[in-house]
């Protein structure tokens, strides 16, 4: 008779392309917070990128609602035809574009419209063009997909975005999308309407693609900003509930598509997931409700108000931010003067002062190690704690 120990063991199988795929680092980091309050440590967490505020009443009243009635089924894979036409009524009120209720896809969260974006997109080797620093997930869904993403380094100088010259200067014959986010995670920094425009314009003349993420659309603190779905039909516009409308748990958000990719788009989303969660569906149809978003909009001026605060508090501590940023609900700061490894720096700050950032290496490579990324929905009284906290670090370590 075989003993346990003389059975060959098990093989661990994994595809290759998981190689490449890096988790969040700010995981780390939040679960160590975690650790540390379970221990009866205060944390100020300035690391993960969601609101404070609760959803909106009417939302989860609609979701009450919706669970009362036994509204918890499988839908079409694309979403409810009440909430794709929602949408669709919503882009003409909010934007003043026509976007057909047939070319919008409801999706798991962006998270969900980026899988199926680059899912329909991407062949194998296949290069999409990304900005050095942007969202972590982007260069690994891209990967997933057995394409590659080349990160153009930003800085500054362009607001951190890209610009159709650096489009044009990356571009390869293996390029086949650009990728661009506006406001920006992590720099809250707005891409320009005339250069986006420029950027289309480059990306058609090379037969590529274009997605523009929208997701912290609402989340902008100097007048309205325009949809890329101004200029053309062409682009994949990627969007979600999560952070104007405060459902980032409720995992529901939309892609609005090029028509002729929406029956692929279909396809993959019947095969992946089946559909999304009715019951979010139903909850969102209660974003556009006035009430809703009469409360989004003060918890908007709220923001404006934690990063006015937060940004001179910063910049007196030594973080260098030479773009204020103007969406999102972020603060980039470069914090070369007082450290030389930012993600070191991180876990010191969590350890001695309590204090939870995210560090550049999320982001990219670029310059990684300079940079931290503040994540701002707190009440004003917390975050003045967390710049008292960071300011006798500081000092505890010679920094005056
Ligand atoms: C730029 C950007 N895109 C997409 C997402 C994904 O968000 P969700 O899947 O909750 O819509 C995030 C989340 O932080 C983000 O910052």
């Amino acid at each position: 008779m075989n003993r346990p120990d003389s059975l060959p063991q098990t093989t661990h199988r994994l595809a290759a392309r998981m190689a490449a795929i890096e988790p969040f680092h700010v995981v780390a980091l939040v679960t160590r917070a975690k650790a540390l309050e379970a221990q009866g440590r205060n944390i100020v967490n300035m690391v993960i990128g969601e609101p404070d505020f609760p959803t909106p009443e009417p939302i989860v009243r609609a979701a009450a609602h919706a669970l009362q009635t036994g509204q918890v089924r499988y839908t079409p894979s694309l979403g409810t035809p009440a909430l794709r036409e929602a949408l669709s009524a919503w882009y003409h009120t909010r934007y003043g574009v026509q976007v057909p209720a047939e070319r919008i896809a409801v999706t798991t969260g962006s998270s969900g419209a980026l899988l199926l974006t680059t899912g329909v997109l991407l062949s194998p080797g296949d290069q999409v063009l990304t900005a050095d620093p942007s969202y972590p997930a982007n260069r690994h869904f891209v990967r997933a997909m057995e394409g590659e993403s080349v990160g153009i380094p930003v800085d500054a100088s362009t607001d951190y975005q890209l610009t159709a010259e650096l489009v044009e200067r990356h571009w390869t014959p293996r390029t086949i999308a650009v990728m661009v986010a506006s406001p920006a995670n992590p720099t809250g920094t707005l891409l320009p309407f005339d250069e986006l425009a420029r950027i289309h314009a480059a990306v058609r003349r090379r037969r590529g693609v274009l997605i523009v993420d929208e997701i912290y659309h609402g989340l902008t603190y100097g007048g309205a900003v325009r949809s890329a779905l101004e200029l053309g039909d062409d682009i994949f516009v990627i969007n979600s509930f999560s952070k104007y409308f405060c459902m980032t748990g409720w995992r529901v958000g939309w892609a609005v598509l090029p028509a002729d990719y929406v029956g692929d788009v279909e396809k993959l989303a019947q095969n992946l997931y089946i559909s999304n969660p009715e019951l979010s569906m139903q909850a969102a149809l209660a974003a556009f409700h006035p009430d809703t978003l009469a409360q989004c909009e003060r918890n908007r001026a709220a923001y404006q108000a934690q990063r006015d605060f937060l940004l001179p508090e910063l910049r007196r501590l030594g973080f260098e931010i030479p773009v204020t940023p103007q969406g999102a609900f972020y603060v980039y700061a470069n914090c070369a003067r007082l450290t030389g490894e930012s993600y070191a720096f991180c876990l010191d700050l969590l350890e001695r002062a309590g204090v939870a950032v995210a560090p550049g290496i999320d982001f990219g490579t670029h310059r990684a190690a300079e940079h931290v990324r503040f994540s701002y929905p707190k009440p004003i009284p917390v975050l003045a704690e967390g710049v008292r906290r960071i300011r006798d670090y500081l000092q505890q370590r010679g920094h005056s």
